[in-house]
């Protein structure tokens, strides 16, 4: 792993350094390339302009390892707030959460609680409910949900991360559940003997998970695939694998996040394909944001550019 992508995926964690960043108005600036605003109303606005242009969106109110029972409450409302005000809209809208924010480390059973009574009001709105995937201290216990909501029907898809070695396994278990896969990467920084290190080693991965939900026997089981990646060459690839395997355009969908591959997302949405966009709001945007950098050391000079730009 490139060190400087240690570094900052070792940053995100240090609550000192995030309150240094959060105070700096050169970092504010710098965040806004990734999210329109710390506001439901800044993602909804953008969201309507990304509808003109064929867009889909996913929302996600920033937050993680949430430990007091009264704040998980106060996010599980949030988000049932947001389903209810998309509902008198006309935007093609899904919501994606994470676990940590709706309270598993205090209980599995009060995580599960909020992603039910969540699900439930997506369906309602017509749309499915995403889980997002955090670090390998948490993939056992969002399977176990994640399977939990499916055996009883609930709406809603995981993302699975290419770069862990247990996913292959993992997607083979959640095939005959129906399951809905958005597959990632990965953001963590997770060690060798858990995850892929080598860049080409997660594509392949990637490649062949894609490959497998694209499948027709993986689609007759009802498994539908999210691609959440920005990494044009695997996006080619996967193009190309769908047409062989006969998936039809509009079987899969591609998702990647605001303010990142946007010739990439214009050129697939003019194709045909369908496109979602990730657009994260909120005030807790620290350990996120160091990810992004994390992804692309090369947006620490972007960082640099608006601290000298003043
Ligand atoms: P890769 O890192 O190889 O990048 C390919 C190209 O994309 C780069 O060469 C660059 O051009 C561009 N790019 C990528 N990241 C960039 C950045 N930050 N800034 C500027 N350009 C960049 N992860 C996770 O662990 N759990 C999750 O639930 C999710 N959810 C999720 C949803 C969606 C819709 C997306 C697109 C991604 C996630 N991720 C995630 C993040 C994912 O794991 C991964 O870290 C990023 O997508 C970056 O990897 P790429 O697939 O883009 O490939």
């Amino acid at each position: 792993m490139n060190p400087m992508r240690g570094l900052l995926l070792a940053g995100a964690q240090s609550a000192w350094l995030r309150r240094q960043a959060t105070q700096r108005a050169f970092v504010r600036r710098a965040v806004s390339r990734f999210m329109p605003g710390e506001s439901l109303d800044d993602a909804l606005r953008v969201s309507e302009t990304l509808r003109a242009s064929g867009r889909g969106v996913i929302l996600t109110n920033l937050g993680e390892n949430v430990v007091e029972r009264a704040e998980a409450d106060a996010v599980a409302r949030h988000y049932c707030e947001v389903l209810d005000r998309l509902q008198g809209m006309t935007l093609d809208a899904e919501v994606s959460v994470k676990l940590t924010q709706l309270g598993l480390d205090v209980s599995p059973d009060i995580a599960y609680q909020h992603l039910q009574c969540i699900a439930a009001r997506a369906r309602q709105h017509g749309s499915r409910l995403w889980i997002d995937m955090e670090s390998t201290a948490y993939t056992e216990a969002t399977l176990q949900l994640y399977r939990r909501a499916r055996a009883a029907d609930l709406s809603v898809g995981v993302a699975l991360q290419a770069y862990l070695r247990r996913t292959r396994a993992d997607l083979e278990s959640l095939i005959p559940l129906g399951c809905a896969v958005r597959l990632v990467k990965g953001a963590y920084d997770e060690p060798a003997d858990l995850a892929f290190r080598d860049k080409a080693e997660v594509d392949e991965s990637f490649f062949q998970l894609a490959n497998r939900l694209l499948d027709a026997r993986a689609r007759e089981a009802g498994a539908w695939l999210t691609v959440g990646t920005h990494d044009a060459r695997l996006v080619r690839r996967i193009e190309e694998t769908a047409a062989t395997a006969g998936c039809p355009k509009d079987g899969f969908e591609f998702a990647m996040l605001y303010g990142i591959g946007r010739p990439e997302q214009v050129r697939l949405t003019r194709a045909g394909y369908r496109l979602r966009v990730l657009i994260s709001y909120g005030a807790y945007w620290f350990p996120w944001y160091m990810r992004r950098l994390a992804e692309r050391p090369a947006n620490v000079l972007f960082v640099l550019k608006h601290m000298v730009g003043g």
